[in-house]
């Protein structure tokens, strides 16, 4: 029985913390992690890939439905999509942009409903996303919503992409990550917003020690049998 297997849901916009923090927190418990993100940016690259648009709903669902995806086990580690690895892609902004847009089509968040679900296995999943806690996985033990000001998730994706050695515009990274949490957070399903029993976490003057400590006491509270920290 799934439903008895324990399930953290960390859900918030992008540049919160909330993936190293997932990562961290799976580690820690040594817990399996579900970046949903990924499987939603792995479709915006097959969808790419195929020169399909966002209105070519029923061919973007039915290579969703197809599609093999292997995750190596670290976050941002290597991924497998038909066996081509296709990492460098899936962390682009501009398949960040395209996720975005494909992830506010109904059918396809019903394709990835099930493959997120088959993520909780033994003994344990810590699930990073938009809408874990409040679709994927509304029983979940504990819930968590990370914000952070516009500006400082600005700074830290343009970090990240600097030191990874891509060149960026921070006026134009700031801008993009405006319009995006603008479309998840209207988008008629699934919208960006907290679960009703998150706990909400603002990380902008945070260090991720910080939040991960305050994460760890609200586990520890919530979940003492799953977690025996
Ligand atoms: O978390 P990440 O930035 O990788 O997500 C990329 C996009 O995928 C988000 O902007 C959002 O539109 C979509 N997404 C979603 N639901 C999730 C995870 C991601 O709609 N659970």
């Amino acid at each position: 029985m799934t439903a008895s297997i324990p399930v953290i849901t960390i859900d918030g916009p992008s540049g919160t913390g909330k993936g190293t923090i997932a990562q961290l927190l799976a580690d820690t418990l040594g817990w399996h992690l579900l970046d949903s993100g990924a499987l939603y940016r792995i479709v915006a690259v097959g969808a790419a890939d195929k020169s399909l648009k966002t209105n070519n709903i029923k061919e973007i669902c039915d290579f969703a439905a197809a599609m093999k995806v292997v995750f190596s086990t670290r976050f941002e580690g290597s991924i497998l999509l038909n066996g081509e690895e296709i990492s460098f892609q899936v962390r682009l902004e501009e398949t960040a942009e395209l996720a975005s847009q494909v992830a506010a089509i109904p059918q396809l968040r019903e394709v990835l409903l099930q493959r997120q679900r088959d993520f909780r296995l033994e003994p344990g999943l810590v699930a990073d996303g938009r809408d874990m806690g409040t679709v994927v996985f509304p029983n979940a033990g504990a819930k968590f919503f990370l914000t952070a000001s516009a500006e400082e998730r600005a700074q830290r994706r343009y970090k990240q992409l600097i030191n990874k050695g891509v060149s960026v515009n921070l006026r134009a990274l700031l801008q993009d990550i405006n319009s995006r949490d603008e479309r998840d957070a209207n988008r008629k399903v699934s919208p960006l917003r907290p679960a009703d029993d998150a706990v909400v976490i603002d990380t902008t003057t945070l260090t991720i020690e910080e939040v991960l400590e305050a994460v760890l006491i609200e586990v520890r509270a919530k979940m003492p049998e799953a977690t025996a920290l």
